[in-house]
C-alpha cells in the first residue's frame, strides 16, 4: 500500500485536524478510500483480536437514505438531552449545535460515509483508534471528516438500509468529503489545564 502519499507531517497532521462539516459532494477516488482503510487497520487494537470493521458507503442513492435517518437521530438525541424539536429551539450562540444541526440537514449529499462497527466482544476501545488513523490519514490527503453518532431510534432501520447483522456493535458514523470552505484552527483548553503531574491535581511543570 502506497503509503508514502500521506506527505503531511505528523504534527501538522494532528495539530490542525478538526471536525469538517461542510463536505463538497465530489466523490473520493477509491484507492483514497482504500489507503484510508490501510492506514485504519494499523491502529492499536485490543489484543490485536482485530475486532473493528468498517463498512464504506459511496452508492449516492443509499447516502441518500441514511442522510434522512440521520437527521432523524440527530433531532432525537437533541430532544433527549435538551428538550429542543427544531432550530427554533437552539439558542443562537450554540455554534457547534448549529453547525452539527447543518451537517445533520447536508449528510445526505456527503460523498462518502464509513461506518465503524465491532465483532464482539470487541468494544468501541478496540475501533476508536483505528477511526482517528483513518480521519488523519484522510486529513493529509485533504479529506474532511468527522466523528458522529446514530441513536435507538433509527437503529433497526440503519441495519436493515445496509444489511447489518444484528451482533455487530455500531460506534461511529464518519462522513467523508473535500471541505467546501476554509476552517480555522481547532479551540482547546491549555493542557496545564487538563493534565496532572506525578498525582492527581499535581501542577505540570510547564505552568
Ligand atoms: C464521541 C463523539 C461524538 C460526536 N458526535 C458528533 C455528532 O453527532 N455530530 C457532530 O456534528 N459532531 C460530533 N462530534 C464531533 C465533535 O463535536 C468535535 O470533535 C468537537 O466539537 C471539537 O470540534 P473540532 O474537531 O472542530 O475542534 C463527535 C465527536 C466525538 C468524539
Amino acid at each position: 500500500m502506497n503509503a508514502d502519499r500521506l506527505t503531511m507531517p505528523l504534527g501538522e497532521a494532528m495539530f490542525t485536524q478538526r471536525s469538517i462539516r461542510k463536505l463538497r459532494p465530489d466523490p473520493i477516488p477509491t484507492e483514497d478510500l482504500r489507503l484510508l482503510l490501510e492506514a485504519a487497520v494499523k491502529a492499536p487494537n485490543g489484543g490485536n483480536h482485530q475486532t473493528g470493521r468498517f463498512l464504506v458507503v459511496t452508492d449516492h442513492e443509499r447516502i441518500r437514505e441514511f442522510g434522512a435517518l440521520y437527521r432523524e437521530a440527530w433531532w432525537a438525541k437533541r430532544r433527549d438531552d435538551h428538550g429542543w424539536s427544531g432550530p427554533q429551539d437552539i439558542p443562537p450562540g450554540e455554534k457547534n449545535y448549529n453547525a452539527a444541526m447543518e451537517l445533520a440537514d447536508a449528510m445526505k449529499d456527503v460523498p462518502c460515509v464509513v461506518f465503524a462497527l465491532t465483532v464482539p466482544p470487541g468494544g468501541a476501545n478496540s475501533v476508536i483508534p483505528a477511526c482517528q488513523n483513518l480521519m488523519l490519514a484522510a486529513h493529509a490527503l485533504g479529506i474532511g471528516s468527522l466523528p458522529t453518532t446514530l441513536h435507538a431510534t433509527v437503529m433497526d432501520r440503519f441495519r436493515a438500509l445496509f444489511g447489518i447483522p444484528k451482533e455487530m456493535v455500531f460506534h461511529f458514523c464518519i462522513p467523508l468529503g473535500y471541505p467546501a470552505v476554509k476552517y480555522g484552527p481547532s479551540r482547546r483548553k491549555p493542557v496545564s489545564e487538563t493534565t496532572s503531574w506525578n498525582r492527581w491535581g499535581g501542577a505540570v511543570p510547564w505552568a
